[in-house]
């Protein structure tokens, strides 16, 4: 087990890679305390949850709402919470979202810890303190930023998780390693066997390596005002994906990483080998690097995202593999770098 120390300006944060759900007793603590769940995750370990109230919502993203917030602060009143009690999050992204937002807005904030149990929420959803609900299709848009207590990332939980969330997971590792950290790119390459097979010391390694990242972005700019854009890379693409093709985040995020690659080489910024590495790494991964799509509606997608200055798009692009850019571009530009990289896709 290995742990990690998170400072930042709205809390602290201890996380604890390699620790397992048995041991959060001693997180909590003796408070008294009431665990939010998904009901998959539930039914595979219901059975090692510590002592508490259980809360189980339905599993995905369509539970992430202000009416499964309503219904939870309901639960909560019931159960008569003070300002003293935990409330203990135990699931993925959409659990720990959820769980956060509720703690942090119940009572004007009471304290909150996760078990992070997807490989998406140990390495980047459970870690930085941004917690929140959809609201009429539009992602994340409630929230607030507030640290957890603690988050344990107990890495045999990832060997239930469905194979296809295990690997969309393994795009926001390779985009830490792609943004910010070439020995965490090149570790990837070199035992990405291993990662697919959930060898529990590599994949100790790639989560510890990965939060560490995260963690580094968070605690310059908890705020998201510069550097911890830079977690976006891909992502400008992929939310304009998701909504066109209803792609999963995972994979839409590695056809975005690969587009930003691209674009990156025709802006001069990056050379083509190194973009070239980058969709290797992606396509050894079981990720997708392309897609039939309309580059039209894709642009129309882009231009809607909340970057822009005037006629220009902020993207995060890359100047070498592991060192990452904020590049303003004219969008005129930016569409027809996209109709060229679609045709040539095809
Ligand atoms: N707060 C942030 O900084 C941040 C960052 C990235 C993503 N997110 C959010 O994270 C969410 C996605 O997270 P996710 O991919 O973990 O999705 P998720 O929470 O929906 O989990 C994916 C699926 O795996 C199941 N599951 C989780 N752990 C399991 C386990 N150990 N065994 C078996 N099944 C398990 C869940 O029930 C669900 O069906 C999105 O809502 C996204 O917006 C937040």
């Amino acid at each position: 087990m290995r742990t990690i120390h998170l400072n930042a300006r709205s809390g602290t944060c201890e996380i604890a890679i390699g620790a397992h759900l048995e041991d959060v007793s001693s997180w909590i603590n003796g408070r008294r305390c009431v665990i939010i769940t998904d009901k998959n995750v539930s039914h595979f370990y219901r059975n090692t949850f510590p002592s508490g109230h259980l809360i189980e919502i339905d599993p995905g993203e369509k539970s992430k709402t202000l009416e499964t917030v309503h219904s939870v602060y309901e639960k909560l009143l019931g159960y008569e919470l003070d300002r003293k009690d935990l409330i203990l999050g135990i699931g993925g992204g959409v659990v720990c979202d959820l769980a956060g937002f509720v703690a942090s807005t119940y009572l004007r904030g009471i304290s909150f810890g996760f078990v992070a149990s997807s490989l998406l929420a140990q390495v980047d959803a459970g870690i930085g303190g941004k917690n929140g609900v959809d609201f009429k299709g539009f992602k994340n848009i409630i929230g607030v930023i507030r640290q957890p207590e603690f988050v344990i990332c107990d890495l045999r939980m990832l060997k239930t998780l469905e194979r296809k969330e295990y690997i969309g997971g393994m795009a926001e590792v390779i985009k830490y390693g792609a943004i910010m950290d070439i020995n965490l790119f090149n570790y990837c390459e070199n035992h990405i066997s291993e990662i697919l097979s959930i060898n529990p010391d590599i994949t100790e390694e790639v989560v510890f390596r990965s939060v560490k990242n995260k963690v580094k972005l968070v605690e310059i700019d908890e705020f998201e005002t510069g550097e911890r854009t830079k977690l976006n890379f891909g992502h400008t693409f992929a939310h304009g994906l998701e909504k066109i093709t209803g792609l999963a985040h995972g994979e839409a995020v590695s056809i975005g990483m690969n587009l930003a690659g691209e674009i990156s080489v025709r802006e001069k910024l990056l050379a083509e080998k190194d973009a070239l590495q980058l969709k290797s790494l992606i396509q050894i991964a079981g990720l997708p690097v392309s897609l039939n799509m309309d580059p039209v509606k894709l642009y129309q997608a882009i231009r809607k995202d909340k970057k822009k200055r005037g006629d220009r798009i902020g993207l995060v692009l890359l100047e070498e593999l592991g060192k990452s850019v904020i590049h303003y571009m004219e969008i005129n530009r930016l569409s027809n770098i996209l109709n060229d990289l679609c045709r040539n896709s095809k």
